[in-house]
């Protein structure tokens, strides 16, 4: 398959006409896969009402079929075509919150959405992202659009079109490139259908944000370590890893630069993921500087970047500081606890590994 690259500007005028939108939207709508930048990450979209449409997501990604997709929408005029009904707890949500990285699970509407894209659940999650490439393409294409990241199933997700080439090209019709996205990490889903709702997967609305808008929030017990089957069906594969064996560190810098220096007495080459507060006074092979500590949502927009730059590097292990579990930190540490597959290296505790 060949796979076209449509450059656009981030800020479309939704006045205007984009001969690559257009054709982007046409080949949506007729059942193709089109990758398309959000504001999280870049999403590979397809009619959520095509059996087939769906099918070519999961074939591109390589992705287990018992994992249900987000279908997304461009106006909440849609919704009501899409679910049962709108209760007064996502409405204030979605008033507060749309357009933007929070993904709302529903009642779904019987015979709408191919059964691929709920993986046979009664429940769909749907989102509005933020970013106007997206909005403009499915306005152009009215059809709601399932849309998992554009990465092979595994890899982390991706930020930019460059990283979508690299997973999939020649494996589906299209990238819509707009840059870089901005958040950097997946949307929040929130399960809005029990009492009360409950965070199945953390993302870029913080539980914070969250409890200040409707009060009492849950949270999935199986985000915790040691925690058993995850309710959201995405969250038992491991995820966003990079090629090398990459640990989550806890501990003192002075332990971190002992720790990297063991590695490197053993004969490893030792790549090294922190803010940048860390970085420049740490030596190891391979340093990347991911964001900075006082302002966690750096490191969450080059999180995936940073994790995909090992790939390119001769180390035969990764070390990824832990960051404080508060706002993003939470999505940022559910990442990279999945990316190293919950392999922890903690300073006086001789486990490696949960
Ligand atoms: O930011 C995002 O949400 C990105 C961009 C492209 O919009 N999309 C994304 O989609 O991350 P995906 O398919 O990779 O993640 C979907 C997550 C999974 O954890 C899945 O299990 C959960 O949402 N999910 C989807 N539908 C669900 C449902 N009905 N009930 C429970 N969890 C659901
Ligand atoms: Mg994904």
């Amino acid at each position: 398959m060949i796979t076209t690259m449509w450059i656009v500007d981030k800020n479309v005028d939704k006045n205007k006409d984009y001969p690559q939108i257009k054709k982007a939207a046409q080949l949506l709508h007729d059942g193709h896969t089109i990758a398309f930048p959000t504001e999280t990450v870049y999403g590979l979209g397809a009619d959520a009402t095509s059996d087939q449409a769906v099918s070519g997501i999961f074939k591109a990604k390589g992705r287990p079929s018992d994992n249900p997709l987000i279908v997304h929408i461009y106006s909440t005029n849609q919704l009501s075509e899409l679910v049962q009904y709108v209760d007064n707890t996502s409405q204030a949500l979605i008033e507060q919150f749309w357009p933007g990285p929070l993904t709302l699970i529903f009642t779904k509407k019987q015979g709408v959405f191919s059964d691929k894209v709920t993986a046979g659940l009664d429940t769909v999650g749907i989102r509005m992202p933020d970013h106007p490439v997206a909005l403009a393409l499915m306005e152009a294409c009215q059809k709601p659009i399932a849309a998992p990241s554009a990465n092979r199933s595994g890899k982390p997700s991706p930020t930019s079109a460059a990283h979508v080439y690299y997973d999939l090209n020649g494996r589906i019709a299209g990238i819509v490139d707009g840059g870089e996205t901005g958040v950097g990490v997946e949307s929040t889903v929130l399960d809005c259908t029990v009492t009360p709702p409950m965070i199945l997967r953390p993302g870029g609305i913080s539980y914070e944000q969250l409890t200040d808008c409707i009060g009492p929030v849950d949270v999935d017990p199986s985000l915790e370590e040691h925690a058993g089957q995850p309710r959201s069906p995405g969250m038992k594969y491991t995820h966003y890893a990079p090629v090398a064996p990459l640990y989550v560190t806890k501990g003192s810098d002075l332990w971190l630069q002992e720790t990297i220096v063991a590695f490197q007495q053993d004969g490893k080459k030792v790549g090294l993921l922190a803010p940048v507060e860390t970085i420049s006074h740490m030596q190891a092979d391979f340093l990347v500087a991911c964001g900075r500590e006082d302002d966690l949502s750096t490191t969450a927009h080059s999180l995936y970047e940073s994790i995909r730059a090992f790939d390119n590097e001769a180390v035969d292990i990764i070390l990824a500081q832990s960051v404080e579990m508060r706002g993003i930190g939470v999505a940022i540490m559910n990442r990279l606890v999945k990316a190293a597959g919950h392999k922890w290296l903690i300073e006086n505790n001789d486990k490696t590994s949960f």
